[in-house]
């Protein structure tokens, strides 16, 4: 038996709960729908399903997930603002359960949107993808940022340094820091029972970042387009378990 299985069921109560609010959001969100409505659906799923919302109260933080639209790299904050037509957003939804915390985004996009737009979400996803399929015992962190790195850059995308994936269980943020950037063979090994995030943030154009006043909005400095993927990821002795994967089969855009 392993010493992590509870801990492994509990990470995956979690993670289904947040994939799960983000399926049931796949079918709400359209054009017309205001950021502050989506961050009330969202409230309301996790409650009624046995969970809380993360974000709420998370240092100050006011709603309930995080919606971040077009230049927005992160955190942006719902508010009455209305999704149109050409749009994309990311909607970042975190669920706990028992203690334990599933943290999980996606990109999506409202209408038709345009084919930079479409290539950088794609290029994003894979992106993702790819760390998360190299993922097991005894490769290292750097292993991690240097397959998001390398697939972004080939398309002339940048990543973003200012924020990155974390340690993720009975504490919403904890170490390590998992670097979305980075060389082979560097920082610390990877071992069986670990959980974290890969949630890499992909810029069209350069890859700083400005916060706006409100003190968590972050934008991209040259107000390119930005998207970024997130899952919750345990690692096995064999490889890797994803606890945030949409049981509707919703991984990327188009969805429906
Ligand atoms: N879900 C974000 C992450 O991936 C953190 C959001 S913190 C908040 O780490 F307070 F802005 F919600
Ligand atoms: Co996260
Ligand atoms: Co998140």
């Amino acid at each position: 038996m392993n010493s992590y299985k509870e801990k492994f069921e509990k990470m995956r109560s979690a993670g289904n709960l947040a994939a799960r609010t983000l399926d049931m959001l796949t079918e709400n969100v359209k054009p017309g729908i205001s950021t502050d409505d989506i961050d009330k659906l969202g409230y309301e799923f996790i409650r009624d399903n046995g969970g809380f919302s993360a974000p709420l109260f998370y240092r100050g933080y006011k709603k309930s997930l995080c919606t971040s639209l077009n230049h927005v790299v992160c955190h942006g904050i719902p508010s009455d603002r209305i999704l149109n037509e050409g749009d994309i957003v990311n909607i970042d939804v975190t669920a706990i359960i028992d203690d334990h915390h599933g943290d999980t985004s996606r990109m999506f996009c409202i209408g038709k949107t345009s084919v930079k737009a479409n290539n950088l979400i794609d290029a994003t996803y894979e992106a993702m993808m790819k760390a998360i399929k190299i993922s097991k015992p005894n490769i290292k962190l750097g292993d991690i940022g240097y397959e998001i790195q390398s697939h972004v850059e080939e398309k002339g995308f940048s990543v973003v340094r200012d924020f990155c994936g974390h340690g993720v269980s009975t504490k919403f943020h904890e170490p390590p820091n998992i670097l979305h950037y980075g060389k082979k063979g560097t920082g610390i090994k990877l071992s069986p029972g670990m959980t974290f995030t890969i949630e890499p943030m992909i810029n069209i154009g350069k890859y700083e970042t400005k916060l706006l006043a409100d003190g968590w909005t972050a934008v991209t400095k040259d107000k390119s387009l930005s998207a970024q993927f997130e899952h919750t990821i345990g690692i096995n002795e064999n490889g890797y378990e994803i606890f945030t994967e949409s049981v509707k089969g919703y991984h990327k855009p188009p969805y429906l």
